[in-house]
């Protein structure tokens, strides 16, 4: 059996948070995760040192629970510190919001109480597009800019709601809420579609469940410091998954 190699060649991308890398096997990336943190588009920067390793080992175990419950994602396996192995994939260019409880810019958006429980879970798509600081859009703005069609969008918003399903529970039983989280989707060549991307407290909101206490990037954007800190109390609950 051919012998793959998966040592990283060149760069192919490099986001606010990552960097993907090519292999030799053109089915496979690697993704590098950085401790660069930002918000508010980019304005908003700084170094958060070891928070590349600690979402790196977080979304790698939050995809392995989420393969392991029949969700289909680009995660093949953690390499390393830093490194994950994954499918390459054509991104569909939408970020997929789920909301349980109102927060950050909906809560604005709609004049609601951070914190206040959605009866029913939400369900919000953003175009991804940084010079317009990715608006939020509907079913037919997504499928008039031709960004993707009503079928995939439709098998999307099933998957997301599967995933925050999966995950709800799964954080609760960790003592954590989890109040909304941002996806990623893509298409394999086949044309099979994944979960890509990443979920981290750098994606997710996550409070304590007793303290409510902000245990995700709402610590930086917010400036309330030990952002590392919380990053690893996520990683710790995390470890104690079997
Ligand atoms: P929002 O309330 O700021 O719209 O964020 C909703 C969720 O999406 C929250 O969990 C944070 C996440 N998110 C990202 O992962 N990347 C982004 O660029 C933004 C704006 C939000």
């Amino acid at each position: 059996m051919k012998e793959l190699d998966f040592t990283p060649r060149n760069l192919i991308y490099e986001g606010k948070s990552k960097q993907i890398f090519a292999v030799d096997d053109p089915d496979y990336v690697i993704i590098r995760y950085k401790d660069d943190a930002s918000a508010y588009n980019g304005i908003k920067r700084a170094q958060i040192t070891n928070k590349g390793v600690l979402n790196n080992k977080i979304s790698s175990i939050i995809y392995q629970q989420l393969e392991k419950n029949g969700i289909k994602t680009h995660f093949v396996k953690r390499l390393n510190d830093r490194e994950q192995l994954c499918r390459r994939k054509n991104v569909i260019p939408i970020e997929f919001v789920a909301r349980n409880r109102a927060a950050g810019s909906m809560a604005i958006r709609l004049g609601l109480k951070e914190g206040f429980e959605l009866p029913t879970p939400i369900f919000e798509m953003c175009y991804k597009n940084d010079e317009l600081d990715d608006p939020i859009i509907n079913y037919t703005h997504a499928i008039a800019l031709g960004l993707s069609d009503s079928d995939t969008i439709e098998k999307v918003k099933i998957e997301v709601m599967r995933v925050n399903d999966i995950l709800t529970p799964l954080f609760a039983q960790l003592g954590v809420t989890l109040v909304d989280f941002k996806t990623e989707f893509g298409k394999l060549p086949d044309g099979t579609l994944v979960l890509a991307d990443e979920l981290s407290p750098d994606t997710c909101r996550l409070w304590d469940a007793d303290t409510n206490e902000r245990l995700d990037r709402d610590r930086f954007r917010r400036d309330l410091g030990r952002v590392a800190e919380a990053y690893g109390i996520i990683l710790s609950r995390l470890e104690q998954l079997k």
